[in-house]
């Protein structure tokens, strides 16, 4: 028996097709906090990111959304918790003042500066 070739090619063709089709997710939010870090945040908006779901803090005139880093902390989830919506400066220069690894993390969770 005859197999229907043109078919099956037809159907590779599709199936090529559907496989090659760019996915159009080019979402408006950036891909890393480090690119956006461009924004201007008074405190009273700082303040209102004072969870676990969303935790942000100030640190030397910077605002950074450290909410992915409370449960990656090696110092503990309750240090960086205790940051969330408030000027957390003398929290963090107080205990990793000159320390490399902490200021180089700190400075990817960067979104931006405060305001006012
Ligand atoms: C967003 C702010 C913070 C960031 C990015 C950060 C980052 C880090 C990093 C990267 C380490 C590991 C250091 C290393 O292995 O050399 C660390 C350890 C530590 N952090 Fe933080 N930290 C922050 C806030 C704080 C605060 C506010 C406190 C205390 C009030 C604190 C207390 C500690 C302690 C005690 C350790 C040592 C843990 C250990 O290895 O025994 N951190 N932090």
């Amino acid at each position: 028996m005859k197999r229907p070739l043109p078919l099956l090619g037809l159907a590779l063709v599709a199936a090529a097709a559907t496989a090659c089709s760019s996915p159009s997710d080019q979402s408006a939010t950036p891909a890393s906090p480090t690119a956006a870090a461009t924004g201007s945040y008074a405190m009273s908006e700082v303040a209102q990111h004072a969870s676990d779901s969303s935790c942000w803090t100030a640190i030397d005139g910077s605002v950074y959304d450290v909410t992915s880093w409370i449960g990656q902390h090696p110092g503990g989830e309750d240090r960086i918790r205790g940051l969330c919506g408030k000027d957390g400066t003398s929290a963090f220069t107080g205990q990793h003042s000159g320390d490399t690894t902490p200021q180089q993390r700190l400075s990817g969770f960067k979104i931006g500066t405060l305001s006012g």
